[in-house]
């Protein structure tokens, strides 16, 4: 794992090819492995690797977002407000899971926010994510997660370079 988390990086870049179906079932898999509050699962994911659908998706929040048109699969992590009062923890929780299972199977990804974001003046990039993806009302759209093989290369960040002032060790 320390591995992984050293190789991680956000990949914006993407190649033109799709991920295999075996794949994306284990994306799925790790999705629904993610632990949650009270084991109440209160997450939904869609899945999205038509085209048309992800170029409509990657205007969601402009510069922000704009990358996401050249990824195959998009990941929208949606929260179950509902279900239980920790679905930003539980859904952000189950981002990163996916995110990590893809870098062990040797793709790239990168989150992009939609919570308390805007899509324009007057829409938020939830409620253009939820009539783009015909999401219920009640649901909650955390995070769309672009998917892909990278077609760019990020160094490691070195670990002189990590925040170690942010560790406190027994009191602040
Ligand atoms: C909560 C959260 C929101 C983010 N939102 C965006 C986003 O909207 N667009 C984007 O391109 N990257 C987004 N990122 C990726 C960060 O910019 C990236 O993780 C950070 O710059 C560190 O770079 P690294 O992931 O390569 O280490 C987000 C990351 C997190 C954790």
């Amino acid at each position: 794992m320390i591995e992984l988390l050293r190789k991680r990086r956000s990949i914006r870049h993407f190649k033109d090819v799709a991920i295999e179906k075996d794949k994306v079932d284990l994306l799925k898999e790790a999705a629904l492995r993610a632990p949650t509050s009270k084991n109440l699962h209160s997450w939904e994911f869609v899945f999205v690797d038509d085209k048309d659908t992800i170029g409509k998706l990657s205007e969601v929040r402009g510069q922000s977002s704009y990358f996401l048109k050249g990824a195959p699969l998009c990941l929208a992590v949606i929260g179950r407000e509902d279900v239980n009062d920790t679905w930003i923890e539980d859904a952000s929780i189950a981002a990163i899971i996916v995110q990590l299972t893809a870098l062990s199977l040797g793709l790239g990804s990168c989150w992009i926010q939609i919570r308390n974001r805007m899509h324009s003046d007057d829409e938020s990039a939830e409620s253009y994510v939820k009539s783009v993806l015909n999401i219920p009302e009640q649901c909650r759209v955390v995070c769309l997660v672009a998917l892909g093989y990278p077609d760019e290369k990020k160094d490691p960040t070195p670990s002189e370079k990590l925040r170690w002032d942010k560790i406190h060790v027994n009191r602040w």
